[in-house]
């Protein structure tokens, strides 16, 4: 019998959501206001959070990830940090923003960053590109590539972990035949927190469900003392996955050049000049005749035309 509490709990980690940010957000959707005794009244009684105040997160939030939050966006700003301000005991926002921004705030920044970004991910999301991966692309970097190299892909803005495993799976599937070919896949995210995630390479086993039998057998194990409610990813294929916390608005200590970029559904958050930029710079990183795969509902902005397309969402850098 399948548990409905866990599914809802499932669905809402899908949905990158909290418990308490569902409920606000159901009942302000269902009657307007909080017509509700316990924790969600409780939140809008005691937390001062202004216009002004929700102007001060989006102002940081740009100006240190990158990310472009809409004035929509209010109900969740205050949701998604209000559990920041009660773990500190502060009552306001505005002192919230002076700690966050101030030198003393270094840490409570990354909390910051870490409940504000969205992320939604899953294995062999958008599935198209995996196919597109390991039936053309795979094969033409086996053609190409000498055999004395690892095959370096990264995965940036990779969450918890579910694109470069899958990423992972594919390239063992179609490189073990070739000797001498291993795949090397940069996993990378702003986030600290889906980074120690990824790493430990842990799911529920609901988010496998859509793998076939055969890649669930060959790539995960139950997780001993879980119930087989867990799974957590083989040695073999963690080993080829290095993850690390990096901000693309930063410097990059990456070891490129890379032959692939996946690069999916982070772009999405950024205004134009910084897509821009971060194109280019992915250009940078990328061999020649390197792709870079972005999410299906993003928009290259590629002025200098660094790049051709060559299928949904996956641009080829010329070479
Ligand atoms: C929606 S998830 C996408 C995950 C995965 N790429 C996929 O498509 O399933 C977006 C991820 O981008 C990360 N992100 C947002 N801004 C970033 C930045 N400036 N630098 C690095 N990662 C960032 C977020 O932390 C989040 O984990």
């Amino acid at each position: 019998m399948p548990n409905p509490v866990r599914w809802f709990q499932w669905i809402l980690a899908c949905a990158g959501m909290e418990q308490d940010e569902f409920i606000r957000i159901f009942l302000k959707s269902r009657y307007g206001v909080y017509r509700m005794s316990g924790q969600a009244r409780q939140l809008d009684a005691d937390l001062s959070f202004t216009g002004h105040d929700f102007e001060a997160v989006r102002t940081t939030l740009h100006a240190t990830a990158g990310i472009t939050l809409d004035a929509d966006k209010r109900d969740l700003v205050y949701a998604r940090l209000a559990r920041r301000l009660r773990a500190l005991r502060m009552t306001a926002f505005s002192d919230y923003m002076v700690l966050v921004n101030s030198p003393r705030g270094a840490e409570e920044r990354v909390h910051f960053i870490n409940a504000l970004t969205t992320n939604l991910t899953a294995f062999f999301r958008e599935p198209h590109h995996f196919d597109f991966l390991a039936g053309r692309l795979l094969p033409e970097v086996l053609r190409r590539h000498a055999a004395d190299r690892p095959v370096r892909i990264w995965s940036a803005g990779c969450s918890t972990g579910e694109e470069p495993y899958s990423i992972a799976m594919v390239a063992q599937e179609v490189l073990a035949s070739a000797a001498g070919l291993a795949p090397e896949i940069l996993a990378t995210d702003l986030d600290s927190s889906v980074i120690a995630s990824a790493r430990q390479g842990r799911y529920a086993r609901e988010r496998i469900a859509g793998l076939s039998a055969q890649r669930s057998r060959k790539w995960f194990r139950p997780l001993p003392g879980s119930g087989g409610g867990t799974v957590e990813v083989k040695h073999e294929l963690r080993k080829t996955v290095t993850f690390r916390q990096l901000n693309l608005m930063h410097d990059w200590p990456v070891q490129g050049p890379f032959e692939l970029i996946f690069c999916r559904n982070v772009v999405i958050y950024f205004d134009r000049p910084t897509r821009q930029r971060l194109l280019e710079r992915f250009a940078d990183c990328l061999c020649d005749g390197g792709y870079l795969f972005l999410g299906r509902s993003e928009v290259m902005y590629d002025p200098a035309g660094r790049f051709e397309p060559v299928g949904p969402a996956v641009y080829r850098k010329p070479g």
